[in-house]
Protein backbone atom coordinates (compact mmCIF):
# COMPACT_ATOMS: atom_id res chain seq x y z
CA UNK A 1 0.00 0.00 0.00
CA UNK A 2 1.28 3.52 -0.81
CA UNK A 3 2.49 5.23 2.03
CA UNK A 4 3.24 8.72 0.82
CA UNK A 5 0.67 11.43 1.78
CA UNK A 6 -0.17 15.21 1.08
CA UNK A 7 -2.30 16.01 3.58
CA UNK A 8 -1.05 14.58 6.75
CA UNK A 9 1.99 13.26 8.65
CA UNK A 10 2.72 9.67 9.31
CA UNK A 11 5.65 8.23 11.71
CA UNK A 12 5.34 4.80 12.03
CA UNK A 13 6.06 4.14 15.70
CA UNK A 14 7.31 0.84 15.39
CA UNK A 15 7.94 -1.21 12.11
CA UNK A 16 4.94 -3.67 12.71
CA UNK A 17 2.07 -1.40 14.02
CA UNK A 18 1.24 1.94 14.89
CA UNK A 19 1.82 5.55 13.59
CA UNK A 20 1.55 9.32 15.22
CA UNK A 21 -0.29 11.18 12.77
CA UNK A 22 -0.01 14.75 12.79
CA UNK A 23 -1.09 17.89 10.66
CA UNK A 24 -4.86 17.50 11.11
CA UNK A 25 -7.35 18.71 13.50
CA UNK A 26 -9.89 16.43 14.49
CA UNK A 27 -12.55 19.03 15.79
CA UNK A 28 -13.28 20.15 12.22
CA UNK A 29 -14.86 18.37 10.04
CA UNK A 30 -12.83 17.03 7.47
CA UNK A 31 -12.94 16.91 3.41
CA UNK A 32 -13.19 13.51 2.23
CA UNK A 33 -9.29 14.21 0.63
CA UNK A 34 -8.13 14.13 4.03
CA UNK A 35 -9.77 11.35 5.50
CA UNK A 36 -9.04 9.11 2.22
CA UNK A 37 -5.26 9.65 3.61
CA UNK A 38 -6.47 8.93 7.21
CA UNK A 39 -8.08 5.62 6.53
CA UNK A 40 -5.42 4.82 3.93
CA UNK A 41 -2.34 4.57 7.30
CA UNK A 42 -5.14 2.89 9.13
CA UNK A 43 -5.30 0.24 6.96
CA UNK A 44 -1.16 0.51 6.60
CA UNK A 45 -0.95 0.75 10.63
CA UNK A 46 -3.54 -0.74 12.68
CA UNK A 47 -3.34 1.77 15.30
CA UNK A 48 -2.84 5.53 15.09
CA UNK A 49 -2.50 8.17 17.10
CA UNK A 50 -3.00 12.01 17.11
CA UNK A 51 -1.65 14.00 19.77
CA UNK A 52 -2.85 17.21 20.98
CA UNK A 53 -6.45 17.58 19.81
CA UNK A 54 -9.14 19.43 21.56
CA UNK A 55 -12.35 17.52 21.50
CA UNK A 56 -15.55 17.65 22.58
CA UNK A 57 -18.03 14.39 22.64
CA UNK A 58 -19.58 14.90 19.75
CA UNK A 59 -16.66 15.87 17.95
CA UNK A 60 -15.02 12.42 18.96
CA UNK A 61 -18.18 10.42 17.46
CA UNK A 62 -18.62 12.65 14.22
CA UNK A 63 -14.53 11.47 13.66
CA UNK A 64 -15.53 8.09 14.38
CA UNK A 65 -18.63 7.89 11.90
CA UNK A 66 -16.23 8.52 9.02
CA UNK A 67 -14.91 4.92 9.46
CA UNK A 68 -18.08 3.25 9.63
CA UNK A 69 -21.41 3.18 11.56
CA UNK A 70 -20.89 3.40 15.41
CA UNK A 71 -21.90 0.32 17.52
CA UNK A 72 -22.35 -0.35 20.72
CA UNK A 73 -20.40 -1.54 23.78
CA UNK A 74 -22.63 -4.54 25.40
CA UNK A 75 -21.31 -3.98 28.95
CA UNK A 76 -21.32 -0.32 29.95
CA UNK A 77 -23.36 2.61 30.48
CA UNK A 78 -22.75 5.46 28.17
CA UNK A 79 -21.29 9.10 29.59
CA UNK A 80 -23.66 11.67 30.14
CA UNK A 81 -25.18 13.28 26.79
CA UNK A 82 -23.78 10.71 24.48
CA UNK A 83 -24.86 7.40 24.04
CA UNK A 84 -21.80 6.31 21.77
CA UNK A 85 -19.38 7.12 24.12
CA UNK A 86 -18.25 5.27 27.43
CA UNK A 87 -15.54 6.19 29.45
CA UNK A 88 -12.91 3.81 31.05
CA UNK A 89 -11.86 5.18 34.47
CA UNK A 90 -9.47 3.77 36.67
CA UNK A 91 -9.58 5.53 40.07
CA UNK A 92 -6.58 6.33 41.75
CA UNK A 93 -7.66 3.89 44.64
CA UNK A 94 -8.15 1.09 42.14
CA UNK A 95 -6.22 -1.82 41.29
CA UNK A 96 -7.71 -3.75 38.11
CA UNK A 97 -8.02 -2.09 35.27
CA UNK A 98 -10.76 -2.61 32.30
CA UNK A 99 -9.78 -4.64 29.43
CA UNK A 100 -6.59 -5.66 31.29
CA UNK A 101 -5.37 -8.62 29.21
CA UNK A 102 -4.49 -9.00 25.36
CA UNK A 103 -7.68 -8.51 23.19
CA UNK A 104 -9.80 -7.74 20.35
CA UNK A 105 -12.93 -6.23 21.26
CA UNK A 106 -15.98 -7.96 21.38
CA UNK A 107 -14.90 -11.17 19.64
CA UNK A 108 -17.83 -12.40 21.68
CA UNK A 109 -20.60 -10.69 19.34
CA UNK A 110 -21.41 -11.85 16.13
CA UNK A 111 -20.64 -8.87 14.44
CA UNK A 112 -17.43 -7.86 16.53
CA UNK A 113 -16.13 -4.45 16.79
CA UNK A 114 -14.37 -3.12 13.67
CA UNK A 115 -11.88 -0.58 15.42
CA UNK A 116 -12.24 1.30 18.56
CA UNK A 117 -11.73 4.68 19.12
CA UNK A 118 -10.18 6.21 22.11
CA UNK A 119 -9.61 9.80 23.68
CA UNK A 120 -7.58 10.37 26.56
CA UNK A 121 -9.24 12.93 29.31
CA UNK A 122 -6.80 12.11 31.64
CA UNK A 123 -3.79 9.90 31.81
CA UNK A 124 -1.40 9.07 34.69
CA UNK A 125 2.30 11.28 35.43
CA UNK A 126 3.68 7.58 35.16
CA UNK A 127 2.67 4.25 33.24
CA UNK A 128 -0.78 3.64 31.99
CA UNK A 129 0.64 2.84 28.12
CA UNK A 130 -1.10 0.77 26.06
CA UNK A 131 0.47 -2.20 24.05
CA UNK A 132 -1.09 -3.03 19.67
CA UNK A 133 0.08 -6.24 18.04
CA UNK A 134 -0.20 -6.67 14.28
CA UNK A 135 -1.96 -10.00 13.87
CA UNK A 136 -1.55 -9.94 10.23
CA UNK A 137 1.95 -10.43 10.79
CA UNK A 138 1.64 -13.15 13.39
CA UNK A 139 -0.21 -14.87 10.94
CA UNK A 140 2.41 -14.80 8.23
CA UNK A 141 5.06 -15.55 10.72
CA UNK A 142 3.23 -19.69 11.18
CA UNK A 143 4.22 -22.37 9.28
CA UNK A 144 2.61 -23.60 6.32
CA UNK A 145 1.86 -26.91 8.70
CA UNK A 146 -0.14 -24.60 10.91
CA UNK A 147 -1.63 -22.13 8.73
CA UNK A 148 -3.24 -25.36 7.06
CA UNK A 149 -4.44 -26.84 10.60
CA UNK A 150 -5.71 -23.34 11.53
CA UNK A 151 -7.55 -22.94 8.62
CA UNK A 152 -10.22 -24.49 8.98
CA UNK A 153 -10.96 -23.59 12.49
CA UNK A 154 -13.05 -21.73 13.93
CA UNK A 155 -12.70 -20.21 17.48
CA UNK A 156 -15.57 -20.09 20.48
CA UNK A 157 -15.90 -16.82 21.75
CA UNK A 158 -17.54 -16.15 25.18
CA UNK A 159 -18.01 -12.72 27.49
CA UNK A 160 -17.85 -14.61 30.69
CA UNK A 161 -13.98 -15.87 30.21
CA UNK A 162 -12.04 -13.36 32.30
CA UNK A 163 -14.80 -11.58 32.65
CA UNK A 164 -13.01 -9.25 35.48
CA UNK A 165 -11.59 -7.81 32.52
CA UNK A 166 -14.98 -6.22 31.49
CA UNK A 167 -15.65 -4.72 34.22
CA UNK A 168 -16.29 -0.91 34.84
CA UNK A 169 -16.52 -0.75 38.21
CA UNK A 170 -13.54 -2.29 40.25
CA UNK A 171 -15.65 -2.93 43.89
CA UNK A 172 -13.24 -4.15 47.04
CA UNK A 173 -15.65 -7.31 47.11
CA UNK A 174 -14.79 -8.25 43.25
CA UNK A 175 -18.08 -8.31 42.49
CA UNK A 176 -18.77 -7.01 38.61
CA UNK A 177 -21.15 -4.38 37.74
CA UNK A 178 -21.95 -2.39 34.81
CA UNK A 179 -24.29 -2.73 32.30
CA UNK A 180 -26.30 -6.07 30.63
CA UNK A 181 -23.77 -7.59 33.48
CA UNK A 182 -26.23 -10.51 33.55
CA UNK A 183 -26.13 -11.23 30.26
CA UNK A 184 -21.69 -11.96 30.21
CA UNK A 185 -22.44 -15.91 31.00
CA UNK A 186 -24.65 -15.87 27.46
CA UNK A 187 -22.68 -13.59 24.59
CA UNK A 188 -21.26 -16.03 22.66
CA UNK A 189 -19.51 -16.42 19.11
CA UNK A 190 -18.23 -18.41 16.65
CA UNK A 191 -15.69 -17.27 14.40
CA UNK A 192 -12.84 -18.48 11.86
CA UNK A 193 -9.38 -18.43 13.84
CA UNK A 194 -7.73 -17.04 10.54
CA UNK A 195 -10.11 -14.29 9.18
CA UNK A 196 -9.50 -12.34 5.34
CA UNK A 197 -9.98 -8.12 6.01
CA UNK A 198 -12.58 -6.86 4.04
CA UNK A 199 -10.95 -3.95 2.97
CA UNK A 200 -7.03 -5.08 2.53
CA UNK A 201 -8.21 -9.08 1.20
CA UNK A 202 -5.14 -9.78 3.88
CA UNK A 203 -5.49 -13.30 6.16
CA UNK A 204 -4.70 -12.46 9.66
CA UNK A 205 -4.78 -14.35 13.27
CA UNK A 206 -8.20 -13.69 14.80
CA UNK A 207 -8.17 -15.03 18.58
CA UNK A 208 -8.28 -13.50 21.42
CA UNK A 209 -6.98 -14.36 25.03
CA UNK A 210 -9.46 -12.73 26.70
CA UNK A 211 -12.54 -14.40 25.03
CA UNK A 212 -11.47 -17.32 23.05
CA UNK A 213 -12.74 -20.63 25.01
CA UNK A 214 -11.80 -23.26 22.35
CA UNK A 215 -12.20 -24.23 18.89
CA UNK A 216 -15.60 -25.80 17.56
CA UNK A 217 -16.14 -29.42 17.34
CA UNK A 218 -12.83 -29.98 19.91
CA UNK A 219 -12.94 -29.83 23.66
CA UNK A 220 -11.35 -26.86 26.01
CA UNK A 221 -8.81 -29.68 26.70
CA UNK A 222 -7.94 -30.66 23.33
CA UNK A 223 -7.52 -26.55 22.38
CA UNK A 224 -5.89 -24.95 25.05
CA UNK A 225 -2.07 -25.84 24.31
CA UNK A 226 -2.93 -24.94 20.72
CA UNK A 227 -4.42 -21.60 22.10
CA UNK A 228 -1.59 -21.09 24.04
CA UNK A 229 0.50 -21.47 21.52
CA UNK A 230 -0.96 -18.77 19.34
CA UNK A 231 -1.63 -16.39 22.60
CA UNK A 232 2.04 -16.18 23.41
CA UNK A 233 2.85 -16.00 19.28
CA UNK A 234 0.72 -13.56 18.38
CA UNK A 235 2.40 -10.68 20.92
CA UNK A 236 5.77 -11.40 19.98
CA UNK A 237 7.90 -7.93 20.52
CA UNK A 238 8.69 -7.70 16.66
CA UNK A 239 4.67 -7.45 16.52
CA UNK A 240 4.23 -4.86 18.59
CA UNK A 241 4.05 -1.49 19.23
CA UNK A 242 3.93 0.72 22.92
CA UNK A 243 2.44 4.04 23.13
CA UNK A 244 2.93 6.39 25.70
CA UNK A 245 -0.25 8.72 26.42
CA UNK A 246 -0.26 12.23 26.91
CA UNK A 247 -3.63 14.11 27.35
CA UNK A 248 -5.74 14.83 24.38
CA UNK A 249 -4.39 12.15 22.19
CA UNK A 250 -6.60 9.94 19.99
CA UNK A 251 -6.51 6.39 18.94
CA UNK A 252 -8.11 4.56 16.96
CA UNK A 253 -7.42 0.90 15.90
CA UNK A 254 -8.71 -1.69 13.13
CA UNK A 255 -10.02 -4.60 15.64
CA UNK A 256 -10.27 -6.80 12.54
CA UNK A 257 -6.66 -7.75 12.76
CA UNK A 258 -4.75 -5.92 16.09
CA UNK A 259 -4.55 -6.61 19.71
CA UNK A 260 -4.78 -4.42 22.43
CA UNK A 261 -3.29 -4.98 25.69
CA UNK A 262 -3.46 -1.60 28.23
CA UNK A 263 -0.96 -2.08 30.90
CA UNK A 264 -2.21 -1.73 34.76
CA UNK A 265 1.11 -0.35 35.97
CA UNK A 266 0.03 3.29 37.78
CA UNK A 267 -1.73 2.02 40.71
CA UNK A 268 -2.07 5.77 42.94
CA UNK A 269 -3.09 7.48 39.74
CA UNK A 270 -6.10 8.22 37.86
CA UNK A 271 -6.70 7.74 34.06
CA UNK A 272 -9.78 8.47 32.22
CA UNK A 273 -10.30 7.94 28.34
CA UNK A 274 -13.46 7.41 26.67
CA UNK A 275 -14.21 5.01 24.29
CA UNK A 276 -16.18 4.51 20.65
CA UNK A 277 -17.00 1.05 19.58
CA UNK A 278 -17.17 1.29 15.67
CA UNK A 279 -19.70 -1.21 14.38
CA UNK A 280 -18.50 -4.44 12.27
CA UNK A 281 -19.33 -7.11 10.25
CA UNK A 282 -19.31 -11.11 10.30
CA UNK A 283 -15.89 -12.30 9.84
CA UNK A 284 -14.93 -14.56 7.13
C1 LIG B 1 -9.67 -1.03 25.83
O1 LIG B 1 -9.43 -2.23 25.86
O2 LIG B 1 -10.47 -0.54 25.05
C2 LIG B 1 -8.93 -0.10 26.78
C3 LIG B 1 -7.62 0.34 26.22
C4 LIG B 1 -6.91 1.29 27.16
O3 LIG B 1 -7.46 1.63 28.20
O4 LIG B 1 -5.78 1.68 26.85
Amino acid sequence: MENTYKHISVEPLAPAIGAEVSGVDLSQILSDEVFAEIHRAFLSHIALFFRDQTLTSGQQVAFAARFGPIGRYPFAEPVDGNPDVIAIIKEAHQTSNFGGIWHTDTTYLEKPSLGSMLYARQVPAVGGDTMWSNMYAAYDALSDGMKEMLSSLRGINSAAKNKDALRMDHLEDGAMTGKNVEEVDVKMATHPVVRTHPETGRKSLYISQAHTIAFEGMTIAESTPILEYLYAHAIQEEFTCRFRWTANTLAVWDNRCGLHYPLNDYHGHRREMHRITLQGDVPV
